[in-house]
């Protein structure tokens, strides 16, 4: 599949701690296998008179400036400057900058120092019509109204205005790190946490029940009481050392309401929604003699219009590129099938989020093609699947797999091809094993 940028690092407690800086060996790597850095990337030059005099004029820079930064990977990379805060200390142009790298999704944005950015390339001209594209903010109509119950009460729909305002008020990373079972992970985006946490960089989570703390010492008094041991609801599926627990967002609302705010620090197009009464949370653990710790989640609506079958998904940092993500998908369709029932995810798909669904659809539909010798129409292959037809359309039109002959689609099977666009579709993820789910679909729990 493509190349995407790398997120930010994690640490394991107790293992030395990385920082996001372009001196980590580990993270090198991880950026030179997985990010796509076609995009220009300049040296610096040294610095000369002429500079010299050019920084007096520019300094401090503006919110909005475009300027080069020296990036993680020792390149320097277009950024636009998204906010500045004052430094302590006794020089008046001593700030440091909230940036934007504007080819990269918005996980990279970060602090810099003034020493990172070439002051040469500052662009004075800034158009501040030019959105960028990895920020500007998709959204359906469902979202939007999500947007709306929580932002800007007692509007329809959300209009222009308050989808500036949610990007004002997102623009910068509230909560820099997280401390969660075994792992200090670095965050990706803004949560809306209540008022008393926005002084922390760094808060606590307890890893069982979620609840969060803004010091070490009131978590580890919290360990000592708390009892429980993995997620609220049922165990609706174990296999080996996985578990999966459904829990109701009516009855287990704290937990609900946390998870959703741990969630939102790596969901960028997602909105916080308080009623979470309305949601399941599919919750995904790996279970050891310590208890079940959590790798990742989805949500789903317990009725939905639209036919979603999935709200959000995350696979938590030091988990992901494991295989989580295809198994949360897989499942998400079991549980489709289960209901009898075709389904899809909530747009907008992250980058990430497309191409994990990108190649789970990619691999069901072209194992189903290459075992089956007659010709198989898109409405039989969503019956199997329970995937949409539309995003089964969709996905073999990227693959070219679909020609239009009198008047109809005709999926174009040749096995050459089909084993080709497999291999690239990457490796199929944890298995679900069916034999394995016990569950029985909401509107049936009585
Ligand atoms: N670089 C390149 N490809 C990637 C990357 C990456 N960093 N991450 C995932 N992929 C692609 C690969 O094709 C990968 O398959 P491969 O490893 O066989 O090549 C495939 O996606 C899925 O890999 P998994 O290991 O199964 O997925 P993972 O556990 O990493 O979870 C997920 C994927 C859930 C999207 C994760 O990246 C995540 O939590 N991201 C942050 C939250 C997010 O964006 N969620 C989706 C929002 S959309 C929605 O909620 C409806
Ligand atoms: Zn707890």
């Amino acid at each position: 599949m493509g190349s995407i940028d790398t997120p930010p690092p994690t640490t394991e407690n107790g293992l030395t701690t990385t920082t996001c800086n372009g001196n980590n060996k580990q993270q090198q790597t991880q950026i030179g296998d997985e990010l796509d850095i076609s995009a220009p990337a300049f040296e610096k030059t040294t610095e000369n008179e002429a500079s010299k005099k050019r920084k007096a004029g520019v300094l401090p820079l503006e919110v909005g400036t475009r300027v080069m930064c020296r990036w993680r990977d020792g390149k320097y990379h277009p950024v636009k400057v998204i906010e500045r805060r004052k430094l302590h200390s006794s020089d008046p142009d001593d700030y440091e900058y909230y940036v934007h790298y504007t080819e990269f999704n918005r996980r990279l944005d970060e602090w810099v120092k003034l020493e990172q950015l070439d002051l040469d390339s500052v662009e004075t001209d800034v158009d501040e019509k030019v959105e960028d594209k990895a920020t500007s903010l998709k959204m359906t109509r469902h979202q939007k109204r999500k947007i709306d119950e929580t932002h800007v009460e007692g509007h329809e729909e959300l209009d222009a205005a308050s989808l500036r305002e949610h990007e004002e008020f997102t623009k910068v990373k509230n909560i820099a790190t997280i401390e969660l079972g075994r792992y200090e992970i670095e965050t990706w985006y803004f949560s809306p946490f209540p008022p008393e946490y926005n002084d922390s960089l760094k808060l606590y989570f307890c890893e069982f029940c979620l609840n969060f703390m803004k010091r070490k010492e009131q978590l580890q008094r919290h360990m000592r009481k708390c009892d429980l041991k993995h997620p609220p609801g049922d165990e609706i599926y174990r296999s080996g050392t996985l578990s999966m627990f459904e829990v109701d967002g009516k009855k287990n609302k704290v937990y609900g309401q946390n998870l959703c705010y741990l969630a939102k620090l790596f969901l960028d197009h997602k909105t916080l929604y308080y009623d979470v009464d309305l949601f399941l949370f599919y919750v995904l653990c790996e279970c050891d003699d310590r208890g079940c710790h959590m790798v990742g989640y989805f949500s789903k609506e317990k009725h939905s219009e639209e036919s979603y079958n999935l709200a959000c998904i995350l696979t938590l940092p030091p988990y992901q590129r494991k295989g989580y993500g295809k198994f949360l998908i897989a499942f998400s369709y079991e549980l489709s099938k289960k209901e009898g029932k075709v389904g899809t995810p909530e747009r907008p798909l992250s980058d990430l989020g497309m191409l994990s669904y990108r190649g789970y659809w990619t691999r069901v539909l072209l194992d189903i093609l290459k075992k089956h010798k007659s010709n198989i129409s898109i409405k039989e292959l969503s019956d199997m699947t329970a995937i949409k037809a539309d995003d089964i359309l969709s996905t073999l039109q990227s693959l070219d797999l679909i020609q239009y002959r009198k008047g109809q689609h005709a999926i174009c099977a040749d096995p050459k091809v089909l084993d080709r666009h497999l291999k690239a579709a990457g490796r199929g993820g944890l298995e679900v094993d069916v034999s394995k789910l016990i569950w029985t679909p909401y509107k049936e729990q009585g």
